[in-house]
């Protein structure tokens, strides 16, 4: 079961005004720990006046780089991400669970696949990572990056991006499509909606050629690129998708009906395990979550966005039902082989067994 590990902030720089990389060093010998495959986030923790904040932000170096870095861009009037781009300095120690996330597809040397990235703003981080090391590491694959931004100065990574087109040439294709600020390409100005998407496949992007897609973004964006991508053929396990926040209700939420026949009781017998331990407690059916009743019986149980949307509280049903009403995070396979997000669960039945540890 992941825990937090102490990290040490060994650099901090601004990429845009309004975004800083931070580069961290695990403390106490946790490096092992925080070995990860290119696509994943690590949860932050952090005390903002008496309240416990978890932050998730994706790991934006590649596997070649050697470093464990992450890039946080500012929110208008958010905690983290103002806090981190205006206080945090090199030594300072930040608290994090191991990386955690399946926005990934597997590296192999021997392949030779086009790879088509979309990202919006900060949605870069993850997809730089995976661009980064599939080019170092499969040298006869390809990438193409379609990366939304509002204008020129909003573009995270930018310089590094040129750098990395220059490094591989003829492998590497970057289109900038920027939402105020004209470009000599009049496709390339606006938002990416479906019918941008249709048109860059028509002229600029050999949608057939494409093997693998991920997409990192807003979430009305990705919802328009895979509605273009899917119109153009590429099927559901094609395409990769991370979403940063959650707008709307969840796809794929397990379909329970409210009421289950002959589980009448208010109440519900839950049965929950984490790293070992096993702990059973009475909960109610209504107003609590499954994750929000672990944690008041003591249980240690991991979270960080509590929205449905990160999969740290992921933890497998073995007896009993829940509804689980919003989920962003698990695929389809998961849901069906019992995995829930405990953040988002309500017990049905009379008897509930859980376990975080599968
Ligand atoms: C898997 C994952 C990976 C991610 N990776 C990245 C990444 O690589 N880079 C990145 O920059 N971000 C990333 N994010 C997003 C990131 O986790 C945070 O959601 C983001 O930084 C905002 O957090 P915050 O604490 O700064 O803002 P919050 O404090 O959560 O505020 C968010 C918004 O809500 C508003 N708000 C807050 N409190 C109130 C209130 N009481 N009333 C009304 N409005 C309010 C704020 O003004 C702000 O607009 C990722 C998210 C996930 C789930
Ligand atoms: S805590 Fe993020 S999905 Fe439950």
């Amino acid at each position: 079961m992941a825990r937090f590990h102490n990290l040490t902030v060994t650099d901090i720089h601004k990429t845009i005004r309004d975004a800083v990389v931070v580069t961290l060093a695990p403390q106490n010998g946790a490096a092992a720990e925080f070995d990860y495959i290119p696509g994943q986030y690590l949860t932050f923790r952090r005390d903002f006046d008496g309240q416990e904040l978890r932050r998730s932000y994706s790991i934006c170096a590649g596997l070649d780089d050697g470093l464990l870095q992450v890039g946080i861009k500012r929110v208008d009037g958010g905690a983290f991400s103002s806090w981190a781009n205006e206080e945090l300095k090199p030594g300072d120690t930040l608290e994090a669970m191991p990386p955690m996330g399946k926005f990934h597809n597997p590296i192999d040397a021997k392949a030779s696949k086009h790879y088509l990235g979309f990202a919006g703003g900060s949605g870069i981080t993850p997809v730089l990572s995976i661009l980064k090391t599939t080019l170092a590491r499969e040298p006869a694959s390809e990438f193409t990056l379609v990366y939304a931004n509002r204008g020129v100065n909003t573009i995270m990574f930018r310089e590094e991006l040129e750098d990395l087109k220059n490094s591989y040439l003829g492998r590497l294709t970057i289109i900038h499509v920027l939402e105020s600020d004209a470009q000599e390409i009049d496709l390339f100005t606006g938002m990416v909606t479906p019918e941008k998407c249709a048109q860059l496949f028509e002229h600029w992007i050999d949608i057939k050629s494409v093997d693998t897609a991920f997409i990192c973004g807003p979430e009305p964006m990705m919802l328009g690129i895979t509605k273009a991508l899917h119109d153009h053929g590429l099927s559901d396990d094609q395409i990769k998708f991370e979403l940063f926040g959650s707008g709307q209700p969840g796809r794929a939420a397990r379909k329970a009906s409210l009421k289950v026949e002959g589980e009448t009781a208010k109440t519900t017998s839950a049965t929950v395990t984490i790293d070992g331990t096993t702990r059973a407690f009475q909960m109610p059916k209504d107003g609590q979550t499954v994750l929000e009743a672990a944690i008041e019986n003591n249980l240690d149980a991991p979270f960080a966005c509590k929205a449905g949307v990160c999969s740290t509280c992921r933890a497998k049903v073995l007896e009993g039902e829940v509804e689980m009403v919003a989920n962003h995070a698990l695929e389809d396979y998961e849901v069906a082989q019992g995995y829930v997000l405990t953040c988002q669960c309500f017990p049905l039945t009379d008897k509930l067994v859980v376990d975080y540890d599968q």
